[in-house]
Order: C-alpha cells, then sequence, then structure tokens
C-alpha cells in the first residue's frame, strides 16, 4: 500500500513533464501526492473524502466495519477504527467469499527506490500482516524493480535490484507468514504465466486509456506506459500457478484484495476495467481485484507535507535508533500546542494539526488512552513536551521491534520468501491446514 515512493522517487529527480502535478489543485496519483496550493503558496492537508469522490471508491463505514467483525469474529485494525483505511471497492464481495469459504489472495506491493525504509512506509504493511493473520490467505508482495528505473532519470538497473532485495528483508521484518507469502522481483519473475497476462491486459489498453489515467504524453517513454500492465496482471490468480494451479478456467475466478496507499487506485481502476472485459475459456468473467485504501502519514514539518526517503527530518526511518528518534520529535514535529505554557493551559492544544498526535493515532493501539490523551491535550492538562514523550515512547518501541526482527533476517531466509514455489493452501481461507 503505497507508500508515497513513487512521489518519492521523483523528489530525487526532476519532474518530468509528462507526469507533473496539476498547477495548485491537490494532485493525488502514482506519481504525485501533493495537497491543495493554498494563496501562501504552501500545500494544505489532503482532502480524503474528496478523493473518495473523485476516484469514485466507497467510503469504509461503520456498517462494514460491523459486518467485518461478525464474518472474521475480530475487532478491526486500529487503522480501520480510525480511518486510516478509509475507502475501499468491493471489499464486501471478499467478506461474502470469506464467509462461504471460497479462495481469494492478498497482492501489495514496494517500488524499491532506495535503502531508507522510513515509518510511513511500513504501514500498508503491517496492514496487509494483519489481513494475512485475519483471512489465512495466500499473499503475494510486487517489487517493481522495473517501475523505479523507468520511473527515474538517474538510476540504474544495477542500484533499483540492490534495493529491491533489502527492502524484501525489510519487508520479511514485518513478520509475515513464511508459508503463505510469495515476494518476487519484476526484473525476475516475469516470464510464462505472468508474461501472458501483462499482455494480455496490455492488447485491451489503448494509449488514449493510459494517458487519460495517467497524464502520459508523447514524450513519455514507453516503458512507462506499458507499465501499468505489469502492476495490474499482479492482480490476476492465474499468474502464479505455483500457488493457485495451471487451471485458468478456474484461477482466473479467485479475486485478489489489494491493501494500498490511495495514490495506487489509478493502476487498479485500470486493470478493474479490464478484468471486465475479460472471459475465461468457459465465458465466466474473470475476477476483478478489491481495493482496500489508506492515507498517508504526514511527514514530521505537519499536515500538507509528506516524507521523503531523501530528506533526513522529514520523517522517522526504521534504522533510527531511539536517541535519533527522540531528538527528531522534539526538534521537528510540528506541534498543535500554543506558544506560551500560559495560553496552552488556557486555550489548549489542537489535536487536528498535531503531529505527535497523529502519530499516536497511527501507532498507539488502546482507544482508551488515546481518547484520554485528546481530551487532556486539548483541554491544555496535557503540555506538549509530555504529549512528544508519549509518541517518543511509542515509537522508539515500535522502532525497537523492527529491527530485532530484521537483524535476524538473513539472505537465506529472504531467498525462501522470494522462491517460485508452492504454498500451504487449501483453497479455503477457513479450513485449517492438516
Ligand atoms: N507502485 C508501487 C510503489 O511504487 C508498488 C506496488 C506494486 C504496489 N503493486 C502494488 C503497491 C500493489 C500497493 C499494491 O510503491
Amino acid at each position: 500500500m503505497a507508500t508515497s515512493a513513487n512521489a518519492e522517487a521523483l523528489n530525487e529527480s526532476p519532474i518530468p513533464e509528462a507526469i507533473a502535478p496539476k498547477q495548485n489543485k491537490q494532485t493525488i496519483d502514482p506519481y504525485n501526492v501533493t495537497g491543495e496550493i493554498g494563496a501562501d503558496g504552501i500545500a494544505k492537508a489532503i482532502d480524503y473524502s474528496k478523493l473518495v469522490e473523485e476516484f469514485g471508491t466507497k467510503k469504509i463505514d461503520q456498517a462494514l466495519l460491523e459486518r467485518f467483525e461478525r464474518v472474521t469474529g475480530k475487532k478491526p485494525h486500529r487503522f480501520l477504527r480510525r480511518g486510516i483505511v478509509f475507502s475501499h471497492r468491493d471489499f464486501e464481495l471478499i467478506l461474502d467469499r470469506y464467509e462461504r469459504g471460497e479462495p481469494f489472495f492478498l497482492y501489495t506491493g514496494r517500488g524499491p527506490s532506495s535503502d531508507s525504509v522510513h515509518i510511513g512506509h511500513t504501514i500498508p504493511f503491517e496492514f496487509t500482516k494483519w489481513l494475512q493473520e485475519t483471512f489465512s490467505c495466500p499473499l503475494v508482495i510486487m517489487m517493481t524493480d522495473d517501475e523505479k528505473y523507468l520511473f527515474s532519470e538517474k538510476r540504474t538497473i544495477e542500484e533499483v535490484q540492490g534495493y529491491c532485495r533489502s527492502n524484501a528483508m525489510d519487508i520479511v521484518a514485518v513478520g509475515f507468514d513464511p508459508e503463505k507469502t510469495f515476494i518476487f522481483s519484476d526484473f525476475e519473475f516475469v516470464g510464462g504465466a505472468f508474461y501472458r497476462n501483462i499482455v494480455r491486459m496490455s492488447k485491451m489498453i489503448t494509449l488514449n486509456q493510459a494517458r487519460n489515467i495517467f497524464g502520459f504524453n508523447e514524450s513519455t517513454n514507453i516503458g512507462r506506459i506499458h507499465f501499468g500492465a505489469i502492476q495490474g496482471a499482479t492482480s490476476f490468480a492465474s499468474s502464479f500457478p505455483h500457488i493457485f494451479g495451471t487451471d485458468e478456467d478456474k484461477t482466473n475466478l479467485i479475486p485478489a484484495l489489494i491493501p494500498c496507499a490511495i495514490d495506487q487506485d489509478p493502476y487498479f481502476r485500470m486493470t478493474r476495467d479490464v478484468a471486465s472485459r475479460m472471459y475465461t475459456s468457459k465465458g465466466q468473467h474473470v475476477a476483478k481485484p478489491s481495493l482496500i485504501h489508506s492515507r498517508f502519514l504526514d511527514a514530521l514539518q505537519g499536515p500538507g507535507t509528506k516524507m521523503s526517503a531523501s530528506v533526513d527530518e522529514s520523517a522517522i526511518f526504521m534504522m533510527d535508533t531511539p536517541n535519533q528518534i527522540k531528538n527528531k520529535i522534539n526538534k521537528y514535529a510540528f506541534s498543535g500546542g500554543k506558544v506560551s505554557q500560559e495560553e496552552h493551559r488556557a486555550l489548549g492544544g489542537d489535536t487536528s494539526v498535531d503531529v505527535s498526535f497523529q502519530y499516536l493515532r497511527f501507532f498507539l493501539e488502546d482507544d482508551v488512552e488515546l481518547e484520554k490523551i485528546r481530551v487532556s491535550y486539548e483541554a491544555g492538562e496535557l503540555l506538549t513536551g509530555e504529549l512528544k514523550a508519549i509518541c517518543i515512547r511509542e515509537l522508539q518501541t515500535y522502532v525497537a521491534g523492527f529491527q530485532e526482527r530484521r537483524a535476524k533476517v538473513d539472505e537465506e531466509t529472504v531467498s525462501l520468501f522470494m522462491s517460485t514455489r508452492p504454498l500451504k493452501w487449501t483453497g479455503n481461507p477457513r479450513a485449517p491446514i492438516v
């Protein structure tokens, strides 16, 4: 669930005109993540409700969360409870299938644009891991090393292949089930059934469609134009015969559930359109992927800014030491507190713009504790320094847990995750594997 990784990638090189953001307007697509630019020239916070409308997705509402809990018997993840994972396409169809014991799989990905992974990158993976535990289903994780080469002016193929391997190690450290998870690099895995699906897809997308969806123009290199077919074809179970078998009349009926950041939606809007025009040899519709979208984590500088892998002060990185975390939060985390202690005590702080509070919404599990913090900060009882101390403690715990697992991931483990092998999978997510 990306990760504004793409947008970041472009921070590092001039934005080619073909994919430059629309002037001043909020622009969210795989290549740009920018809020509306105000009269003062500063980007405003991203308006997520507007995106739901513009993209034609559905808001995740209370009724859907209640149904989720009924069907899975599990309390919705804090990202769901707090509107961090906020939008979807056909998620209810996945719940229907789960209820009936019918197969589906999870698909997510990462563009390996650098070796620096920050807390914003791990969010979609944390959520995906939880979905995998909840549904006990197979998961494919696509590493788009090709994309990160095609969409950058300066990265070499060797460079992105290196990032791919180290990013895969970071992903493994999130804690995926090795028996149910396949991680692949596009450069390594394209071929066979996957490539057949890529070509099937590319044949069904005209240049006009790609231009309308992604904003390409005559100067865009053709690799970029084609790339959507690659990211899209991963949504089809028939691309993975080693997991789902070779009978395409059957595998083409197994849908993917794609957890991703909302900027990736254009790829899958296109994929869903293509899928609705694809049929099995028996005349059945090929399964359209379902989606579940997350919002972004703001940079330390506050709403309207985004974390960048190349700007150290913008983010907490997964390799930061406890001391670095403490210093970054204390020094850079945008505060919703008042200028003086007296004023803060009298008027209270603004949690809607306070970065430490926002990070706690993402990382603090306990709803009751979070609510207490909110009330107390807004009442002016809790001071900015105290709020920051709570945030620092939570982030230090989160990052230390990751580093401990990361230290145990060796070459052999990644190679296992990345090997083309059958997964432990009965075809029925509710049936135990014997
Ligand atoms: N394009 C994504 C990125 O740059 C990587 C990706 C590929 C992805 N397939 C995905 C992300 C599916 C989420 C879901 O980060």
